[in-house]
């Protein structure tokens, strides 16, 4: 009995010869049961068999059981050897990587950043801007309303508002933000990255304006040779207003931002004193900018969120 338990390799046969030997018609049992029938030594004999058995039975348990967690084991082993999966490396976004390369380039100008919220006031989208209610130029961009009277953001012009009316005249400084309008085509989206300069000091002018664009202009696009047209434009907020082109390197001119001299009521509506202050500002839409320097010809593609897009774009 004590060698046929050693020799069973499955828990099943075990639990068979188990259950034939101690169940309820089992021999032991059997024997178990005529115990009363013996003498003293038969009994003790018997006690000692029994215990013996009972016992070798929970070790040969216990062995098969290991038994068979290790040939497991042995089935799940790791090939370290084996060569690893490619790494997938993340890069910035172009929309990143230029709004980090456009920053530090006016900063390096002088140039502060600053920000504002999303859903601006009609004060300081519009009417600040020298655009009351009744003004026309309401019109020339398409505004998302909010219930309460505020807007989505339609230009970052609004952050140059709120920038000036803490520092107050002496102020160079650029906003970078979002801004939303009911448009959406090849060329234009519904929301859009802008970033408009502005340059508040005293005797400043239109030629100090075009330096700092033409400057900003050669270094974004890495051209030593910077060719603009300057077309008289018409926004509220400037005056004289201009837009400006830029000669690409197929020989097409590229229209790039909107400009002007800041308009007086907007700097008296900022408590600037427009006849001991002048100022330019400019802006334009940052992933318009992208799209040109990395040679992107979908501004959808830019927001969709496809690492497919950017990998084929060289990202
Ligand atoms: N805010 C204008 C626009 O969104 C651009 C602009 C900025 C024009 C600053 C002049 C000066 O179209």
């Amino acid at each position: 009995m004590q060698d046929q338990i050693k020799n069973i390799n499955t828990l099943e046969e075990l639990q068979a010869l188990y259950t034939a030997t101690f169940g309820k018609n089992g021999t032991m049992t059997a024997r178990l049961k005529e115990m009363k029938n013996l003498d003293n030594d038969a009994r003790a004999a018997l006690n000692r068999e029994n215990v013996i058995l009972r016992e070798l039975f929970k070790a040969r348990q216990t062995e098969i059981e290991n038994a068979v967690l290790m040939a497991g084991l042995q089935q799940q082993k790791l090939d370290v050897s084996l060569n690893a999966m490619p790494a997938n490396r993340g890069t910035l976004h172009p929309m990143t990587q230029s709004l980090i390369e456009i920053s530090e380039i006016l900063e390096s100008f002088g140039y502060a950043p600053y920000t504002g919220p999303d859903i601006e006031d009609d004060w300081h989208n519009f009417t600040a801007l020298n655009t009351p209610d009744y003004h026309p130029a309401r019109d020339m961009q398409d505004t998302f309303f909010l219930e309460n009277g505020n807007v989505m953001r339609t230009q970052t012009s609004a952050i140059q508002i709120r920038t000036m009316e803490k520092t107050g005249a002496s102020v160079k400084m650029f906003g970078i933000g979002a801004t939303y309008r009911k448009e959406m085509d090849a060329t234009h989206a519904p929301m859009f990255g802008q970033i408009e300069g502005l340059y508040v000091n005293k005797n400043i002018t239109m030629s100090d304006l075009i330096g700092d664009i033409r400057a900003f202009l050669k270094r974004f696009f890495e051209i030593d040779d910077v060719e603009l047209r300057i077309r008289p434009s018409y926004f509220p907020f400037t005056d004289p207003s201009i837009e400006i082109d830029l000669k690409w390197k197929n020989g097409r001119w590229l229209e790039i931002m909107g400009a002007g001299m800041v308009h007086p009521n907007v700097l008296r509506n900022c408590g600037i004193n427009p006849d001991e202050y002048q100022g330019f500002a400019f802006g334009f839409g940052w992933d318009r900018l992208a799209m040109l320097k990395y040679d992107l010809p979908d501004l959808r593609d830019f927001r969709g969120n496809d690492v497919r897009w950017l990998k084929s774009a060289g990202f």
